[in-house]
Order: structure tokens, then C-alpha cells, then sequence
């Protein structure tokens, strides 16, 4: 039986729901995984998650659709993805066969907090692993928890589609030969005194610029951007310092192979955004956020769009994905995941 849920008024945020996947890793291997209602982690005071920060993550969706089956938009790239997160950060690998088959189980048990076709709220899944036990000088933990939390959500930003702002920030989010190109929680916790000086400034998100020449345009801290250029190609931020988003990469297929335009990935310099007429986020969380304004210390850059709606490209990106991960439009082979 579906939750007694007010799903539409949902925003992004933790709920506890039923179950979540444990699997530990010890001497050289993991446990075979597991469904438990135990929603505490307990850990030696010295993990070096703790001291160390060394913890990677994913995020992803399960969605209902028209004929009530449950899946997944992709799952293959998280697993994939959080391979290369696990390699980059000395953790060990989490196969990607296995991380859909947790997927698989976890979204399953909690099947009840799958929320319903066109409610406007999705099943958020969080795999995480994290190095457990104690160490004090700087190295590698030698046991890890592997984990997936799921919880029901709703849109990432306050006010669902309408249009936000972003500013150019004095922070950086990603060094060169660092890892911003992976899903490290070190990322995201170097960027939280940025966006809660941010939202005290009144903005909804940091647009980062590469940290080298501060001159190109990276992402936002938890999204991709793309824009949309006054011939209606889509163009995105290539950059090795952003994480390749899944949603991204899926966008860039659509716009080309749905809808006929042209998607560009290339170096986007900071000046050349006042020749875009469209501007949104991109992400698991975020989905397709448009953006209506840009402030770079002091100057303001109002995209064509404005701040009302989402513009006309960025509008059709959104019904053609969203379309696909409900069920609604014709997938392309392999993207979706079915869990019933
Ligand atoms: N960039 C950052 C920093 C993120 O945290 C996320 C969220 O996962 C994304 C981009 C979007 O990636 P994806 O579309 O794979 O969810
Ligand atoms: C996601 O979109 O899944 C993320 O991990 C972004 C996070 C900032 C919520």
C-alpha cells in the first residue's frame, strides 16, 4: 500500500522510510548486502570517514509511470561513476553489478515510497560507502561501509520551475588534478560555507569558475549547467574539473536526437553569457532548473528567458526527459531500468 504521503508538497529532504542496503567490507571483501531496518551507522570514533572525509556518494531517481511499473533513469552510469569515485579516493570498488542489484533490492523493499505517476515527486536513491575504521596518520581506512538510503522528494529548489539566480562566487569548488570530475563528499563539504553565504546574499546557487584562470564557466555545487545560444544550440561547460553528469550527458543525446539541435560541449568563457538566451541546471536533484539571472559582482546578467518561466528550449529538454523517465516517450536503448 502507497504511503500516506502529500506528495505534491514535497521538497528535497531526508525521510526515513522503511529500508536501506548495508553491505561491509573487511579483509580484502565485501559481505554479501543486505535489507535492514536499522537506520543507524556505528562506527569507531576514529573512522577515518571521520577524520578524513574519505566517503564518496551517488544520487538517482525511481519513478513511477503511466502503467504503475517502477524504474530507474541509468542506474549503469551511477554504478559506474561511483567505481571511479571509490578508485579515486583509495576505497575499494563496489561493482557495478552488484550496486544495481542493491539498487534493485533497496527500491524494492520501499516500493510503498515510490511516489505516484504525475505527483511531481520521485524515490531519491543515496548509495554512499564510507572508511570505517580507525586510523590517525594520513592513509587509506582497510574497512568500508557500503550503503543506500532511499527517500521520497520533491523539487531541489524552493518554487519548483521558476526561474533562479546564481552568482559568480570568490570560491573555488575544484582544484586542477583534484576531484571535482568525481562524487567525493570533501566536494560538497568545501562548498557549503560558499552557498550558505550565498542564500545569506539572497542567491539560490554559486556559479563556480575553474579555479585556474577563473576566466570559464564549471558548474553549480550540486549541478551542471547548460545554455542555450541565440541559434538554438545547446552548449555545456567541457571541463575535467566538474562531474559528468548523467543527466548532462542525457540531455546533450536528447536535445540532438529528439529534438534536432545541435549540442556542443566546449569551453564556455565567463564574458559570453550575455549572448545566451537560456540558462538551466542539470542533475539527478535538480532535473532541469532554469536559471533567469547571473550577478557577477555587481553585474547582472538577465538572461532572454527572464524570470517568470523557463525559456522554450529549456522547456522542451525538460518534457522530452522527464517524458522518457516516466514512461511517457520512447527511451533510447538501456536507459531505463526496471525494478517490478
Ligand atoms: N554536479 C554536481 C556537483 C552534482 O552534485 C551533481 C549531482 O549528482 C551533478 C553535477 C549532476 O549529476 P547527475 O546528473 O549525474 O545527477
Ligand atoms: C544529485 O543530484 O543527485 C546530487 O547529488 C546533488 C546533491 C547536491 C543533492
Amino acid at each position: 500500500m502507497e504511503k500516506n504521503i502529500d506528495w505534491g508538497s514535497l521538497g528535497f529532504g531526508y525521510m526515513k522510510t522503511d529500508y536501506r542496503y548495508v553491505a561491509n567490507y573487511k579483509d580484502g571483501k565485501w559481505t554479501s548486502g543486505q535489507i535492514t531496518t536499522d537506520d543507524k551507522v556505528v562506527i569507531n570514533e576514529c573512522a577515518c570517514v571521520l577524520q578524513y572525509a574519505q566517503t564518496c556518494f551517488e544520487g538517482l531517481k525511481a519513478y513511477r509511470t503511466k502503467d504503475n511499473k517502477v524504474v530507474c533513469f541509468r542506474p549503469d552510469l551511477n554504478g559506474e561513476r561511483m567505481e571511479q569515485s571509490a578508485a579515486r579516493l583509495e576505497m575499494p570498488i563496489f561493482p557495478k553489478e552488484r550496486f544495481l542489484e542493491a539498487v534493485k533490492q533497496v527500491v524494492k523493499a520501499n516500493i510503498d515510497w515510490v511516489p505516484p505517476f504525475e505527483s511531481g515527486a520521485s524515490l531519491y536513491i543515496r548509495p554512499y560507502m564510507f572508511g570505517t575504521n580507525p586510523v590517525m596518520g594520513v592513509k587509506p581506512a582497510n574497512e568500508y561501509q557500503f550503503r543506500i538510503i532511499v527517500s521520497p522528494v520533491g523539487p531541489y529548489f524552493k518554487g519548483g520551475a521558476k526561474p533562479i539566480t546564481l552568482r559568480v562566487p570568490d570560491f573555488d569548488r575544484a582544484a586542477p588534478r583534484g576531484t571535482g570530475h568525481v562524487k567525493a563528499g570533501l566536494n560538497y563539504a568545501m562548498s557549503l560555507h560558499a552557498i550558505v553565504d550565498a542564500h545569506n546574499q539572497g542567491y539560490n546557487e554559486n556559479m563556480y569558475l575553474d579555479s585556474a584562470t577563473r576566466t570559464k564557466v564549471e558548474e553549480t555545487g550540486g549541478a551542471n549547467i547548460i545554455f542555450v545560444t541565440k541559434d538554438n544550440e545547446v552548449v555545456t561547460p567541457k571541463s575535467n574539473t566538474i562531474l559528468p553528469s548523467i543527466t548532462r550527458r542525457s540531455l546533450m543525446y536528447v536535445a540532438e536526437h529528439y529534438l534536432g539541435l545541435e549540442a556542443t560541449e566546449r569551453e564556455i568563457r565567463i564574458e559570453e553569457l550575455k549572448d545566451f538566451k537560456e540558462c538551466a541546471l542539470c542533475g539527478t536533484a535538480a532535473v532541469l532548473s532554469p536559471v533567469g539571472k547571473v550577478v557577477d559582482h555587481g553585474k547582472e546578467i538577465l538572461f532572454p528567458s527572464g524570470m517568470e518561466k523557463a525559456g522554450e528550449i529549456t522547456q522542451k529538454l525538460y518534457d522530452t526527459l522527464t517524458g522518457i523517465q516516466k514512461g511517457e516517450i520512447e527511451p533510447p536503448k538501456g536507459w531505463i531500468f526496471e525494478i517490478n
